[in-house]
């Protein structure tokens, strides 16, 4: 009998008291079959786990680490800052520089407030825009994640869409959900219908401008210009969720890439420099609802954290250098262009590839994917194949189909070349 691995040990007993043995369900990996990964530390573009294995890691913790782990000016600040003290429950003078510095670079955005998490930031962007409109139905769109607040854990109901939709979690009752309506993402037709139907109850529509949570599908132009029309003429919100795209996609997150500017937009990931921070922010006459100046009530113990702040501040300041977005899509183009030119050469087999930037997608059992609902004949099982295959070889995918790649900055070009590789020779194996 073999030795079980500090890995299986570990995971065995994380299991005994912690539901899964994970505090994030996608963290077990159980999509893709696999133990999870326990890493031991992080550095640049690699992961060891617990066992001394060394992955090249696409995860990038979902999304924050641009810059790698253990980015040394982060983690340089993060410890000065410490030092003065972690939490005061008082407003501190580096929330005011955070928040500059994203006001600055994202105009749809003149005043924002912080929270931990990006659950947070969409919930009371929502709250906030009921509150601001005097509206209840919050439109969203089926594929979109916005986090496990109980409005957005919905989809489309069969049939008819909109109010007709199903949780996709026990435990949130009928009632909430008669106050989301979950539409099918770029169906153009079908959500201007819906929108001019309800137009007297809608506070807002959210979207990810680019989803990347059925992997990356873009929100089609002609889409994009038509709900910031509706939403203008029906004195509705837009609200962008760029918890992802933000300063991912550039200094303007998704709103550098489409002309249609949001009313509110939701921030992650990236804005905490590997630290618990997120944001909502937009146009000052709507923010100022929030108390204590307004009234709608929002609040958090840990809030604008100044350590949080201070990683994030870095974190945007190194994302300022010049040419820093164009050599990131460089690196991600280093696996993606000859992966490209390997699925044009071989167009019967079933696997799409979809990049805005530096996030990816290869897609298995389609070539291309425009909405959840093509998403749904997805070939999961061959994703997870496809995951253990690298993941045998020393490169962690996000372990899920429907999720992007991460590319961060710190990543190698020989590492980025090796997976390159792999991935060829795997698709290589298909024909
Ligand atoms: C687009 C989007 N919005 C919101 C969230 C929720 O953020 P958090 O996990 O920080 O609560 C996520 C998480 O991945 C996300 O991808």
């Amino acid at each position: 009998m073999h030795e079980k691995t500090k890995t299986q040990v570990t995971y065995e007993k994380l299991c005994e008291v912690i539901p899964g043995g994970v505090n994030s369900p996608i963290r077990s990996c159980r999509a893709v079959g696999q133990l999870p990964l326990i890493p031991e530390r992080g550095i640049g573009d690699l992961v060891y786990d617990i066992d001394g294995n060394c992955f090249i890691d696409y995860c990038g913790s979902w999304g924050p680490l641009i810059h790698g782990h253990a980015d040394p000016e982060i983690l340089e600040a993060v410890q000065r800052k410490m030092m003065l003290g972690t939490t005061f429950g008082m407003t501190t003078a580096v929330e005011e520089q955070l928040a500059r510095a994203i006001i600055t670079l994202v105009p749809s955005v003149e005043k924002i407030r912080f929270v931990s998490s990006g659950t947070e930031a969409t919930m009371s962007a929502a709250r906030l825009a009921r509150g601001f409109t005097g509206k209840s139905i919050i439109v969203k769109f089926t594929g979109h994640f916005h986090g496990h607040n109980d409005i957005f854990l919905i989809k489309a109901g069969s049939g008819v869409t909109g109010l007709n939709a199903t949780s996709t979690s026990a435990g949130i009752p009928d009632e909430i959900l008669r106050h989301t309506a979950c539409l099918p993402f770029n169906d153009l037709n079908q959500t201007r219908a819906y929108l001019q139907a309800h137009r007297d109850s809608i506070a807002a529509v959210i979207l990810e401008p680019v989803a990347c949570n059925m992997g990356v599908v873009p929100t089609q132009p002609a889409l994009m210009k038509m709900l910031r029309e509706e939403t203008e003429k029906m004195g509705a919100l837009l609200i962008f969720d760029e918890v992802i795209t933000g300063f991912r996609l550039g200094l303007r997150g998704a709103q550098g890439i489409y002309a249609e500017k949001p009313d509110l937009t939701c921030f992650g990931k990236i804005i905490g420099g590997g630290f618990p921070a997120a944001a909502f922010g937009g146009r000052r006459e709507i923010m100022d609802h929030l108390a204590p100046i307004g009234k709608v009530y929002q609040s958090g113990t840990l809030s604008g954290n100044p350590v949080a702040m201070e990683a994030g501040l870095t974190a945007l300041k190194k994302l300022e250098r010049r040419g820093f977005y164009e050599e990131l899509e460089a690196k991600a183009n280093i696996i993606t262009e000859p992966v490209r030119e390997w699925l044009n050469a071989h167009e019967q087999i079933p696997v799409g590839l979809q990049q805005v930037g530096s996030l990816f997608t290869l897609f298995f059992g389609r070539r291309s994917v425009q909405s959840m609902e093509e998403g749904q004949s997805l070939d999961l099982e061959g994703f997870a194949r496809f995951f253990r295959y690298l993941f045998s070889h020393g490169v962690y995918a996000p372990p899920l189909q429907y999720e992007a790649w991460f590319v961060s900055m710190a990543h190698e070009e020989k590492n980025l070349c090796k997976t390159r590789d792999l991935i060829l020779q795997y698709l290589n194996s298909m024909v």
